[in-house]
């Protein structure tokens, strides 16, 4: 008799979504395009990942790094990112997911702010996909603005430098509260983690593909997945 295997899916999956500038040059068309296109992937990727059984989804948008790309570009996904919260407001009201972004929103564009909160406090008692945005996010700029809320709440007496324990550290971050990844997918054939959520992703599997993002799809993601089901997951035990 075959030996009885249960089939995992991962609770929380996180994507750093690469390879975007690569796909529209092999089709001689500017870095822009392959943008656009992959933000509809983005969005697809959404209904897929909960389809699938996943509850917890977080990608990576843009990091703290990306703003040293040419200027026209920046603002390109700027706007990207501003079309995309402007229709998820309405958007999450159909497909009930509940947004988040994580990062430091401070130095974008007031009106862009302004969408991320009003989509975040309309989606916010949505049931479904708990999806996390990663915009101006970077992992070490993350633990930074943790750990200086930490210090001025210590400062002021609210906490004790003898109560802080990893658990009560990690209710600082911008993800606090959300579980850690289970499972990190980064397209396009980069074998590094480029500053995403480096302390949530401690004890992560990582699968990395060369397929470029703008070409990513439902298949792509249930190979990942199958990958993570052939993981044996220790934790520092045997
Ligand atoms: C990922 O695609 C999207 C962002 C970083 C915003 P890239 O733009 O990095 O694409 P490549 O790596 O140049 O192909
Ligand atoms: C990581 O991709 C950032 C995002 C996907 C938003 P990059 O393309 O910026 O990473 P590097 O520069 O290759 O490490
Ligand atoms: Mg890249």
């Amino acid at each position: 008799m075959a030996k009885e295997t249960t089939y995992r899916v991962p609770e929380h999956v996180a994507i750093i979504m690469d390879g975007n500038g690569r796909w529209a040059k092999k089709r001689f068309l500017p870095r822009n395009a392959g943008h656009v296109q992959g933000s509809r992937v983005a969005e697809q990727i959404c209904e897929d990942a909960w389809n699938l059984g996943i509850k917890y989804l977080t990608i990576y948008a843009f990091s703290t790094e990306n703003w040293v790309r040419p200027e026209d570009e920046v603002k390109a996904l700027m706007n990207l990112l501003r079309k995309y919260m402007k229709d998820s407001i309405e958007r999450s009201s159909k497909n009930n997911m509940r947004v988040r972004v994580i990062g430091d929103i401070s130095r974008l564009d007031e009106d862009l702010q302004e969408s991320i909160q009003t989509l975040e406090a309309v989606s916010a008692e949505n049931t479904g996909l708990c999806f996390q945005v990663a915009i101006n996010y970077g992992g070490r700029d993350e633990i930074v603005r943790a750990a200086r809320q930490l210090a001025m709440d210590a400062a002021d007496g609210r906490i004790k430098p003898e109560e802080i324990t990893e658990e009560r550290f990690y209710t600082y971050f911008d993800t606090g509260g959300i579980p850690y990844p289970d499972l990190m997918i980064r397209t396009s054939g980069e074998c590094r983690t480029s500053n995403f959520l480096p302390w949530q992703l401690a004890y992560s599997e990582f699968y990395f593909t060369d397929v470029l993002w703008p070409d990513f799809n439902k298949k792509e993601l249930q190979k990942a997945i199958d990958y993570y089901n052939n993981r044996e997951r220790r934790f520092g035990g045997v």
